[in-house]
């Protein structure tokens, strides 16, 4: 899929939780290819009040000429958020679209891929130092069992882990999609490889980690009566943000309040038109 086919997950949603007004400012954590970005900003009316963070050279690339009124910042978002808190920004509208883009699961370079022979990488920022290969190549048997079980959800990870281990070293992303068709002989329209590629995945861009340390960051940046929305697509992910979120929105001196009760999942209709939707789940709060 080209760049500019990224379809954005939940849009009308988006727009309906972060209820975005004309001069209000706008903290984009994922911007990637500027999907919810284009529609939040035509609702502020005003570009230069939109701060874009996204890890991904690539899309920082796409974003600097789309929006050029912008604000962009090429980091991690848990960095760009500490960074955004000691120059006491306040945002009125804050989003974070959780995980890989289609152009990290599309384009075969960027060792996401297990359909395209292509050495093992899966890096979101290119100059981040931990790759695919390091880890598959050399983790212990023990410490890849429980990742790829924990991020991946795999039912047979230790049997994976220790295929990993006896075929290393591993060197292209289909000789690790290979074991995994070894371990899932007879397998659903699932391709057996999409779990432990999922778990190598988040290991690699430390996701967990930065989720969790950049929810309150996230909170500081919020203005009086300013809007959060998060979209994730992974169980510990949603379990984060939804403790986080109630952990903040109870007691007297709660400081925000729910938009959503309950996660808001994609229609049937979406998820047929963008299978990405599948699994995605928004939550939303709105600061008091
Ligand atoms: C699902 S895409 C976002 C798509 C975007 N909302 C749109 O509509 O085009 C997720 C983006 O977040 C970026 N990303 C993921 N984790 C990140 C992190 N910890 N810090 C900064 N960017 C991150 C990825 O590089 C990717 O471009």
């Amino acid at each position: 899929m080209a760049k500019s086919e990224h379809i954005p997950v939940l849009a009308s949603v988006v727009l309906e939780v972060l209820a975005p007004e004309k001069g209000e400012s706008y903290l984009d954590l994922t911007a990637g290819y500027g999907g919810h970005a284009r529609l939040v900003i035509e609702k502020i009316a005003n570009s230069s009040r939109a701060t874009l963070v996204d890890r991904d050279s690539s899309a920082i690339k796409t974003l600097a000429k789309e929006f050029a009124g912008a604000k962009i910042i090429h980091s991690d978002f848990l960095t760009a958020s500490e960074l955004l808190v000691k120059t006491s920004t306040k945002f009125d509208l804050i989003l974070a679209d959780l995980g890989v883009s289609s152009e990290h699961l599309n384009n075969p370079s960027r060792g996401f891929s297990f359909q395209h022979s292509v050495p093992l990488d899966m890096r979101m920022d290119a100059s981040q130092e931990l790759t695919a290969r390091e880890v598959v190549n050399n983790y212990s048997e023990a410490n890849l069992a429980e990742i790829i079980s924990r991020y991946g959800e795999e039912p047979k990870a230790r049997q994976l882990a220790k295929f990993i281990v006896a075929n290393r070293p591993l060197n292209n992303t289909i000789e690790l999609a290979e074991l995994a068709k070894q371990v899932w002989p007879v397998h659903s329209k699932v391709h057996p490889a999409t779990r432990l590629f999922q778990a190598i995945r988040i290991e690699v861009n430390n996701e967990l980690g930065q989720l969790e340390k950049m929810l309150p960051r996230a909170l500081d940046l919020l203005a009086p009566g300013g809007r959060l929305a998060i979209i994730s697509f992974h169980s510990l992910e949603d379990r984060l943000v939804k403790q986080f979120l109630a952990e903040h929105a109870s007691g007297y001196d709660a400081e925000l309040s729910l938009i959503t009760k309950k996660p808001i999942t994609a229609s049937k209709n979406e998820i047929a038109f963008n299978p990405r939707a599948r699994s995605a789940k928004l939550r939303a709060a709105q600061r008091k």
